[in-house]
């Protein structure tokens, strides 16, 4: 008999600091005025461009995000820095985004009623890992006295559901008792924050999912995994070219291309028709009727990208809660979005309820997961 998979537990981690739009828009403002003093001269005589200042009636209508939580608030908002300032760590302390996918994972273990003994491994599937290796993964393994195994994965913003779907398989195949997926994101880190067009995109976070057998799943707040999905379709539209044989420092300063890039407009269209179908021919294999699903975590990039998904799925507009939304306090998490509105937003349904987790991003790509309230 193929055995049937939960996740029993999820954490959340999230930092001290936030920046509100308010605070965000003075910073860039003020960066871009003596930007033009400074370069007035070009600016005169056509040879530069001015820069133009960002607002936050624009960032709120376009995006639905009011807020974010970061590592760092001073260099981020200190218009002559504009970068977060963490500081490198030495070999014997773990890194700042395995410290943060602990604390995550702390938390879905202890919902679960899981000790490190009952866990065989730990996948860190995040978009930006802190260094190549050794893995975040193994860190956190490491911190958390894990037996077994742990490896990275990066998937950019779906890499929360990939990261699902390969424990999943994992437990199913005999391979792993319980695993733990974990997703630290410090987008700060690979966010242009002088970038009028996203500087107001991304927040930090940690999120967590702890995945073991259904039948010995003893949380109250377990969820069956009915099925899980996942898509690839290559994409130049979402871009970061930084990598360890480009090594220059990656502030953006003249070298935008090794932090996020993207062609925002591009990515509404093309993403929201590819997952609204994905989702539905999913739940159509199933023969799950999309109204069956009481509720939609979906990734959280944009508010008015996820109430298209969710008036396509659905056949009508969502109703309060239906599609919980996180962006307006935490901004896009990348891949621990979804898991974010999961973990806030799950313990109210009752067993027997179905819903779908879904994230999409760079690649692009895009995971579904269905899942099914046990208890
Ligand atoms: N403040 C004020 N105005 C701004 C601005 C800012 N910070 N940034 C852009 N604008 C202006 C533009 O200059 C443009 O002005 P124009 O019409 O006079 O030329 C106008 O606002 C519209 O710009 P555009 O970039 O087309 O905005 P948009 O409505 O597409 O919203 C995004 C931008 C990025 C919020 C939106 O495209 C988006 O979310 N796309 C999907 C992103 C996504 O999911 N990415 C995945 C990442 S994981």
């Amino acid at each position: 008999m193929t055995t049937s998979v939960a996740i029993s537990g999820t954490g959340l981690y999230t930092p001290p600091n936030a920046i509100s739009n308010e605070e965000l828009v003075a910073a860039f403002n003020t960066f871009v005025r003596r930007h033009n003093d400074a370069h007035h001269a070009e600016i005169a005589d056509g040879t530069m461009p001015a820069l133009t200042e960002s607002s936050v009636e624009f960032i709120v209508k376009a995006s639905g995000i009011k807020s974010r939580y970061v590592i760092d608030k001073t260099g981020t908002l200190d218009p002559a820095v504009m970068t977060p300032r963490i500081p490198e760590r030495p070999n014997d302390q773990i890194s700042v985004l395995a410290e943060i996918g602990v604390a995550a994972a702390q938390q879905a273990m202890a919902k679960a009623g899981r000790t490190a003994a009952d866990i065989d491994g730990v996948i860190c599937a995040a978009s930006n890992m802190q260094r190549a290796y050794p893995a975040m993964a193994i860190e956190i393994q490491f911190a958390l006295g894990i037996q077994g195994f742990a490896f990275d994965m990066n998937v950019a913003c779906s890499s929360a559901t990939f990261g699902i779907q390969a424990a999943a398989d994992m437990i199913r195949a005999g391979h792993a008792r319980a695993l733990l997926v974990v997703n630290p994101e410090i987008c700060s880190g690979h966010l242009n924050w002088r970038d009028r067009d996203s500087h107001f995109i991304f927040g930090d976070v940690a999120t967590a999912v702890l995945l073991e057998a259904a039948d010995v799943a003893e949380s109250d707040n377990a969820w069956e995994i009915v099925d899980t999905k996942l898509k690839t379709q290559f994409s130049n539209n979402i871009r970061n070219n930084f990598g360890f044989l480009n090594r220059t420092a990656p502030d953006g300063v003249g070298q935008p291309d090794k932090l996020f890039v993207q062609e925002g407009r591009k990515v509404f269209k093309e993403v929201v028709p590819m997952v609204a179908d994905m989702i539905l021919a999913h739940t159509g294999e199933r023969g799950i009727a999309p109204t069956q699903l009481k509720r939609l975590w979906l990734h959280q990039a944009n508010i008015n990208m996820n109430d298209f998904i969710a008036r396509r799925v659905l056949g009508r507009d969502p109703v309060a809660g239906e599609s919980p939304i996180i962006l307006d306090e935490y901004a896009n998490t990348s891949s621990a979005g979804s898991i974010i509105a999961f973990h806030k937003y799950s313990e109210d349904l009752s067993a027997g309820d179905l819903g779908l987790i879904c994230s999409f991003g760079a690649g692009y790509s895009a995971g579904t997961v269905i899942v099914r309230k046990l208890a």
